[in-house]
């Protein structure tokens, strides 16, 4: 067993459940408990430090807040080194960087060697849970799980589906595409903490066979997640319907081929009609909310109130190579941004609810992750909030813990992650 004592901040429920008030735990001078690689008792120091067992260490740290792993429902880990590009919206940045970057992937060393760094830039960022996009290639998902299981993380990832509108070298074929996903779910799925993804990359780029035995798979191995983009930009919404000019919309084109459902994730999801948010909603998938690349791509505005309003799960992604931060903080800052344009409001607490709890929510893994109850995984971060000197004198100025939250979220990002623990193991150490 090992304790923590720190300020402690969780959730425990959507504020648009409960209310804000009822939605969170917090202990200014909290101790947190981990035995086996879960979370044993959280509670105040005054009360369970003097019932703790003699002989078990107590970390202290001052000026901190530990607070759950966060949780990323869509990111691409072929995508490190094209983050930042310029100037252009989601087709042609395809075509310009993105597949030469993926294309590169059908070298095991390099997909090692970048499966490697994305996961240390996860956990720089204090992201312990994330929805990934490999590449086409089986090894790049070999090298992800093998990095990822090494370090003990809950990570869900898959091989992309691409048999048409993509360069030769990252094209599959449906039936491959479906032999390929098949010995990677028979090697990856359930073992340890890793999960397995069906990922068509998205439906312009799969023929409606390839969509299908996407469907099969998920048919064919239970507790699979359905991970793909969905309504991100005008252009590609206009390619969907020309592409597919008998369905009746966009959403339709994934219904048809029965990939809605639980753990089914969509990206981005800027601009729907209602009978799409109904859809979304009735048949229990999540959305991934990833404001950082909607605002960089120029692609539009997520409305969460929207979504939430038809009962979809809601989770935040970070998009990256599209998406311009790690920090799921930093997807937070630019998530009040997009709100704020459409005169919606980014509750502080509902804020890091989407950052841990709903994400767990949106990929149906609340019952392991998300939060410190006890019994779930110890995955959390150890946040600084003496990371810089703007956030050491906005924090102390600040009158309420809603107030320090939020100017954590406004200015942190990876130099507020001071520690970051998966399944109990320190797994980053900002200063080490
Ligand atoms: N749609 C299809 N592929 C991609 C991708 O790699 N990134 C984003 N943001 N959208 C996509
Ligand atoms: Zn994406």
């Amino acid at each position: 067993m090992q304790a923590y004592r720190a300020a402690l901040l969780h959730c425990l429920a959507d504020p648009r459940e409960v209310g804000i008030e009822r939605s969170y735990q917090y202990f200014e001078d909290g101790l947190l408990l981990v035995e086996n690689g879960r979370i044993a008792r959280i509670g105040a120091a005054a009360e369970l430090l003097p019932g703790l067992p003699a002989g078990i260490g107590v970390v202290e740290y001052h000026d901190a807040l530990i607070v759950p792993g966060f949780v990323d429902t869509h990111i691409h880990y072929p995508q490190l080194d094209v983050i930042a590009s310029y100037g252009s919206q989601l087709l042609e940045w395809l075509e310009t960087y993105t597949f030469p970057a993926e294309a590169r992937f059908a070298d095991p060393a390099h997909a090692r060697a970048q499966a490697r760094l994305f996961l240390a830039e996860l956990l720089r960022n204090g992201t312990t849970t994330a929805l990934v996009f490999a590449t086409v290639h089986p090894q790049s998902v070999d090298a992800f799980f093998e990095e990822a299981q090494r370090l003990g993380l809950r990570m869900i990832a898959g091989k992309v589906l691409m048999d048409r509108n993509a360069p030769d070298e990252l094209r599959d074929s449906a039936a491959s595409g479906y032999v390929e996903s098949c010995a990677l779910i028979e090697r990856w799925h359930g073992k340890g903490r890793l999960h397995y993804a069906v990922t068509p990359r998205f439906a312009p780029t799969s023929t409606p066979g390839q969509l299908d035995l996407a469907g099969r798979l998920l048919r064919e191995y239970p507790g699979l997640y359905l991970h793909t983009h969905l309504s991100e930009n005008r252009a590609e919404i206009d390619w969907v319907k020309e592409l597919f000019p008998e369905r009746r919309h966009y959403l339709d084109v994934y219904d048809h081929h029965r990939l809605l459902g639980e753990r089914s994730v969509f990206a981005h999801g800027v601009h729907l009609c209602d009978d799409e948010c109904r859809r979304l909603g009735e048949s229990g998938s999540a959305v991934a909310f990833c404001p950082t690349s909607n605002l960089f791509l120029g692609s539009g505005l997520f409305d969460l109130a929207r979504l939430e309003g038809h009962g979809v799960r809601v989770g935040l992604g970070t998009d990256v190579g599209g998406g311009t931060s790690f920090s799921q903080l930093q997807s937070l800052n630019e998530a009040y941004k997009v709100l704020q344009l459409q005169g919606q409001k980014l509750d502080p607490f509902k804020a890091l609810y989407l950052a841990t709890l709903g994400g767990a929510r949106a990929l149906y893994l609340d019952e392991r992750i998300g939060n410190l109850q006890p019994g779930k995984d110890a995955d959390f971060v150890v946040l600084d909030c003496k990371a810089t000197p703007l956030l050491a004198r906005r924090l102390e100025q600040a009158r309420s813990l809603a107030e320090r939250l939020f100017a954590l979220m406004i200015l942190g990002d990876d130099r507020a992650v001071r520690e970051t623990f998966a399944a109990g193991r320190p797994v980053h150490r900002r200063d080490a």
